[in-house]
């Protein structure tokens, strides 16, 4: 029996569902994501047609816990909380759902596949889905997952100023701060899930490509997954040499500064810090 499903003539859905699970196929295999550690969403609003638009809802309505007012009438795929990033790159929709924001922009309703309820994480996603129309910077995806390296980091007090932490990871591999060039902002310890740490995210990402949660995992955004992952994997690496170095028995020299201006010069970076 074929298996009711949204995508289901929506070849372009599919595509973009596609892509999300590519991304959480990696995360598995980079050791980022523990049983169901991290999350995602997407905005999908530009696929929900007129049918989309007519589906009922197959939950109660549910808060989001906060009011965001650029959010009315999107639509988002988001991962379901307890579930896996391994079993939502198999199949998206046995591990995440969609979700319909209602007109009072607090709350929304799950129209399909399944009643998933979606990541506990869900405000610092759709805090950061807000920002991200209300600039129209046509950004649509959020990641949020455990980087090894950089939660390692995130450990000791040494690594918790953003200004210090970003110039040693720009200064390991010219490519740092040539895909990352706003750096890495860190949000101190809150509690998972709380509005708190959404609030505190979405001050961050106002100045960084990266958020580092302290003692917990990184929050990036893209135009798609991929460059949300993107953006994290190169921070991520520049982490793991230094690292590298560190269990080699010495610290990174790291590039000079006058190497690294060289860079900011040649590829036109912005001077921000
Ligand atoms: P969810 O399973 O609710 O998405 O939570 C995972 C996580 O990483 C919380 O920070
Ligand atoms: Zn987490």
């Amino acid at each position: 029996m074929l298996m009711e499903t949204i995508l289901i003539d929506r070849p372009e859905l599919e595509q973009e569902l596609y892509n999300v699970a590519e991304v959480a196929g990696y995360l598995w295999e980079k050791g980022w994501a523990e049983r169901n550690g991290g999350n995602l969403t997407l905005n999908i609003t530009e696929y929900a047609d007129e049918q989309m638009r007519a589906l009922p809802a197959i939950s109660p309505v549910l808060p989001i816990g906060k009011t965001l007012s650029n959010l009315k009438g999107c639509y988002f795929y988001c991962k379901g909380t307890g579930k896996r990033m391994r079993d939502l790159a198999v199949a998206p929709l046995c591990a995440g759902s969609i979700i319909r924001i209602l007109d009072d922009c607090a709350t929304y309703e799950i129209i399909a596949d399944e009643p998933i309820l979606p990541t506990s994480e869900l405000p610092s996603h759709l805090a950061l889905q807000d920002y991200m129309i209300a600039t129209g910077s046509g950004y649509k995806a959020t990641l949020h997952t455990h980087p090894i390296e950089l939660v390692a980091l995130s450990h000791s007090k040494e690594y918790l100023d953003s200004e210090r932490l970003t110039k040693i990871l720009w200064s390991m591999i010219p490519e740092t701060l040539a895909f990352a060039p706003l750096g890495i902002g860190v949000v101190p310890y809150a509690l998972p899930s709380s509005v708190e740490l959404a609030d505190a995210t979405l001050e961050m990402i106002e100045h960084y490509d990266v958020v580092l949660w302290e003692k917990h995992g990184t929050v990036a955004v893209g135009k798609d997954m991929m460059e949300a992952f993107d953006q994290t994997d190169v921070l991520n690496k520049a982490a793991a040499i230094y690292m590298t170095a560190k269990n080699f028995g010495f610290t990174a020299e790291g590039m000079t500064p006058e190497a690294v201006q060289e860079i900011r010069t040649v590829f036109n970076l912005p001077n921000k810090r």
